[in-house]
């Protein structure tokens, strides 16, 4: 018998998914009518009804039927900033896109001029409040970029606020730098020099404050040539990196992910078949955004299908940001990974969870097996199915991270 041990049973589905999967296809795992042990935070056992323990004396939760899955990694958003953009809604219905929104002044850069002026105090409240409502939709890890401030001291503190606020968020966070957001109003038109300037007086500060590094690489942003310098001095450095690719445009940027070596490649909706043959080769994880292709209404949609014939890994993001995908729940977006994407539940849990712990280098969560962390969800519903298929309502009951009702 184990310590202080607590008994999760009747519960109706498991979904423990299976963390040694290739791909996609492997991903998913399910006990029907099944039990869970917790023991220090971490998962002790797994079992169908019939092999529960028969004589236990410790804590026991009855889960009603329903259905627990992974705590949802969502492994790419931008919740740190203050301000809102609800005036953009109204530019792109007249027929602006994004980016000539954000070559106007706008977009990302008016972002920014409202984070530079934001308290400490208000950034960390701001993002406090993000991540309890990412938790209550489900999430219990979630990246958080910081970008925004584009300046290197003002990058440094996005990146201290982001430590500080790990420390007490209820979620686990994962901190990415992506000082190389988009080019600052003091830099237009000087791109190169803006990545220099950040190479050489960010990057070398930045030392255990950030787990990644990241770049916009985007035609008529930062181009294949600049994102690749900027990375390789990240690299040199000790970083791992990922970037966002092919978000508007194929730029070839998912070539370049591959050719770095990076953990992830984001975003990919216009990734050609010569990005994805790169990926598999290269064995980076793409994250994709469906929130935003669909939000944005540019046209195009990841080639999730493709890239999980080509046996890529497969994770979906929910992107946060004040831009492009205004939201904290990566829940609420799985119908739409579902229907989008033309991805099957089971291919959509595995991007939730298990292929979002990819996207982030993290093996020990995204799936309940023995040893992972206790990081899970109660859903109101009693089949894996249904989560993919009804939107817009959280159907999340119950949330624990590392054992603990968090929520
Ligand atoms: O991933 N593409 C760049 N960055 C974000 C959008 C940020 C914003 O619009 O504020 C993205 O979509
Ligand atoms: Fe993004």
């Amino acid at each position: 018998m184990i310590g202080d041990a607590t008994l999760y049973r009747n519960i109706g589905q498991l979904l423990t998914m299976n963390p040694l999967a290739q791909n996609q296809k492997d991903a998913f795992a399910m006990i029907p009518r099944a039990f869970l042990i917790v023991d220090q935070g971490r998962v002790a056992s797994i079992g169908s009804a019939h092999e529960e323990p028969s004589r236990w004396t410790g804590p026991v939760v009855d889960c009603g039927g329903c259905l627990i899955s992974p705590g949802l990694v969502d492994a790419h958003t931008h919740l740190l900033y203050s301000g809102h953009r609800a005036d953009e809604v109204a530019m792109r219905a007249k027929g602006k896109t994004y980016l000539e929104i954000l070559n106007a002044g706008g977009g990302i850069l008016s972002t920014v001029q409202k984070t530079r002026q934001a308290s400490d105090e208000e950034l960390t409240y701001l993002l406090q409040q993000r991540l309890a409502c990412a938790l209550q939709h489900g999430s219990t890890t979630v990246e958080v970029k910081t970008g925004y401030d584009l300046t290197v001291s003002g990058e440094y503190r996005m990146l201290q606020l982001l430590r500080s606020v790990q420390n007490t968020a209820p979620t686990r966070l994962v901190s990415t730098c992506l000082a190389a957001h988009a080019v600052p109003e003091e830099y237009r038109g000087q791109s190169a020099e803006y990545l220099a300037w950040l190479a050489q007086e960010l990057l070398p500060k930045i030392g255990d404050l950030a787990d990644f590094v990241d770049i916009f690489c985007e035609p008529g942003v930062f181009s294949v040539e600049e994102s690749r310098s900027y990375l390789t001095a990240a690299q040199a450095l000790g970083f791992k990196v990922k970037l966002h690719v092919d978000e508007l445009a194929d730029g070839h940027g998912a070539q370049l992910a591959a050719w770095l070596g990076a953990v992830s490649a984001d975003h990919c909706a216009m990734t050609g078949q010569a990005g994805i043959s790169a990926m598999a080769q290269a064995g980076t994880t793409a994250v994709l955004l469906p929130g935003t292709a669909g939000y944005l209404h540019h046209g195009g949609m990841p080639p999730a299908r493709s890239m999980i014939e080509a046996n890529l890994s497969v994770a979906i993001g929910s992107d946060g940001n004040p831009g492009s995908s205004p939201t904290e729940a990566l829940s609420m977006l799985m119908p739409w990974a579902a229907s989008w994407l033309n991805l099957l539940p089971e291919e959509v849990w595995a991007g939730v969870t298990i292929m979002g712990a990819r996207a982030l280098a993290l093996d020990d969560r995204g799936a309940l097996v023995p040893g992972k962390l206790a990081d899970f969800v109660i859903w109101d519903t009693d089949d894996y199915c249904y989560p993919c298929y009804h939107y817009g309502v959280n159907l999340v009951k119950e949330v624990y991270v590392g054992g603990q009702r968090a929520m």
